[in-house]
């Protein structure tokens, strides 16, 4: 069976308009999805097998809100493989579901002091700095994807209004991808400062070119576990990141629940 089908069969007549990519520290938002249909990635042909730790490999069905959603608890990155277009497949299955909206999460690190660890940051543009598509090889003109108003402003604009409602902090900034795995030196963290990006991470991006390409509007929150390294004291670690994740995960899920539930898409 093709994903798609797989979907149909576990959920029928299921159509989300929002799919969500949970990122380290955003896994707490999937206790707040209402009459969740788990599937796990191994039963969807194209999906990510997920491998690191911290992430989940389940596509998540169910309802936030007045809105539909399909959430991907585990995203596949270029580390792993040196492959970036690793959630092709998936981005197209959903889609093809009927979603028309991705909302990306991530955990990054700062570049700005006022920007410590627990902050929170919607994505106002990108820095592909490997300069790697997940596009390569598709054909047709629309490859040439524009990607001016890559991070949808009106989206923007709505999750800054619903943050100030909560009463909780969410800043604006430019994200650099760095491919990783191993985190940043801190003469490279100087030099994203002096480029303009306000937070460095190892994902998001190519699925921002992805969904920009397959026509779905992009919507993408960066939760900071520490500072870029050389910006302070401490050292840095995948331990270290998923335990400031762990940290600040209820306010962020909390904060992306609310978010996602009152969104106006129309
Ligand atoms: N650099 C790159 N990726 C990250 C970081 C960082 O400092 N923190 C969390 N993800």
């Amino acid at each position: 069976m093709t994903a798609l089908q797989t979907i149909a069969a576990r959920a029928p007549g299921f159509a989300p308009r929002i799919a969500v990519v949970l990122g380290s520290g955003w896994g707490g938002l999937t206790a707040q999805i209402q009459n969740p249909v788990r599937i796990a990635y191994a039963e969807l042909p194209g999906f990510p097998a997920a491998g690191v730790a911290g992430h989940g490999g389940e596509l998540w069905l169910g309802q936030i809100g007045q809105h539909g959603v399909a959430v991907m608890s585990g995203r596949q990155h270029g580390y792993e493989t040196g492959a970036v277009d690793g959630m092709r497949q998936a981005l197209q299955v959903l889609q093809s579901l009927g979603c028309e909206l991705l909302v990306q999460t991530n955990a990054a690190g700062s570049l700005r002091q006022d920007l410590p660890p627990a902050s929170l940051m919607v994505l106002s543009d990108h820095l592909n700095l490997p300069q790697r598509s997940p596009l390569v090889g598709q054909t047709g003109s629309e490859r040439f994807v524009d990607m001016v108003g890559a991070y949808d402003p009106e989206l923007r604009r709505q999750a800054l209004a619903l943050a100030a409602e909560q009463g909780a902090t969410l800043q604006e900034g430019v994200y650099a991808w760095a491919f990783g795995p191993q985190f940043e030196t801190p003469a490279e963290i100087r030099m994203l400062a002096l480029l303009g990006a306000d937070a460095v991470g190892m994902s998001s991006v190519p699925e921002t070119i992805l969904a920009r390409y397959l026509g779905l509007r992009v919507l993408a929150l960066s939760l900071i576990t520490n500072m870029g390294a050389g910006l302070s004291g401490e050292r840095l670690s995948h331990a270290h990141t998923l335990s400031q994740a762990a940290a600040a995960s209820q306010q962020a899920s909390g904060l992306l629940a609310h978010i996602i539930a009152n969104l106006n898409l129309d």
